[in-house]
């Protein structure tokens, strides 16, 4: 296997193209009500990471990918492209950014909520969220790749939601996605942490079943295969001699940056 150290300029790339990718989250925030498309969102998105962030989507064009964002609405796992779909009242929305900055990337992930919503849907995304704040906990050199699986697993098995199998955190630095791959659920892939290492946990967490289905027209939307909800959490993280900091922290997270143990 080959996972790559980063080096401390290579550590301070990480850095910066983390906290744009967090200010992209946050600046799209307010443009998140009903009535707009998430086409228009997309938009919005694109010009800020080339104008204001001096960067671009790592997403547009990558494996033949035609936006700059993926915008994944209720039943929608993941990959959900921009199109002239409206938000509606109700809608819990998944913006999942990746970020190409001066040859290294951030990739992180919220779920928004339009409006008020069900308290099953507001449970589904406290629980994603907390599953990815969990597992986040773990990371520190010497700890196990597989202990973010059980953690994860452990707080989707206590809300009786399930998790996705189909899709995975990955290594992130000059490569979009590296190695290794990070793995959601309880599993035996035994990987040992160390400085310098970079992933992302991205946790989908489905009301109903686990099972997802791909879109066979687009190739990419991919949905819960029993249509009910799903939401997601996605950080980029870097582990550190004592412990992990997370690179695409927001200000609107009550999360430490910097965990040390
Ligand atoms: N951002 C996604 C991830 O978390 C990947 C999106 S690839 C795209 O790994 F082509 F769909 F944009
Ligand atoms: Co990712
Ligand atoms: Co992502």
């Amino acid at each position: 296997m080959n996972i790559t150290l980063k080096s401390p300029s290579e550590i301070e790339k990480m850095r910066e193209v983390g906290a744009a990718t967090a200010r992209v989250l946050e600046m799209i925030e307010p443009y998140v009500v009903a009535g707009v498309t998430t086409e228009e969102l997309d938009n919005i998105m694109n010009e800020y990471m080339q104008t204001k962030e001096n960067a671009k989507s790592a997403d547009l064009g990558y494996q033949g990918y035609p936006k700059a964002t993926c915008i994944s609405i209720n039943e929608v796992v993941c990959h959900g492209i921009p199109s002239q779909t409206k938000l509606r009242e109700g809608d819990i929305v998944n913006i999942d950014v990746t970020v190409l900055k001066d040859g290294y990337h951030g990739d992180s992930s919220r779920m928004y909520i339009v409006g008020h919503t069900s308290p099953r849907n507001e449970l589904l995304c406290k629980c994603a969220q907390e599953a990815m704040y969990e597992a986040i906990k773990t990371v520190r050199p010497g700890s196990n790749l597989a202990d973010i699986g059980a953690v994860i697993q452990k707080v989707a098995d206590k809300a009786r939601f399930s998790i996705v199998r189909d899709y995975c955190g990955h290594g992130i630095g000059a490569g979009f996605h590296e190695e290794p791959q990070v793995l959601h659920y309880r599993n035996n892939y035994n990987v040992i942490l160390q400085e310098g290492m970079c992933f992302t946990i991205e946790p989908m967490i489905n009301a109903g079943s686990y099972k997802c289905k791909v879109n066979r027209k687009d190739g990419w939307t991919v949905t819960t295969a029993d249509k009910q909800p799903s939401a997601q959490y996605e950080h980029t993280l870097l582990v550190t001699k004592d412990g992990v900091e997370v690179l695409t922290l927001r200000k609107d997270e009550d999360f430490p940056r910097i965990i040390s143990n």
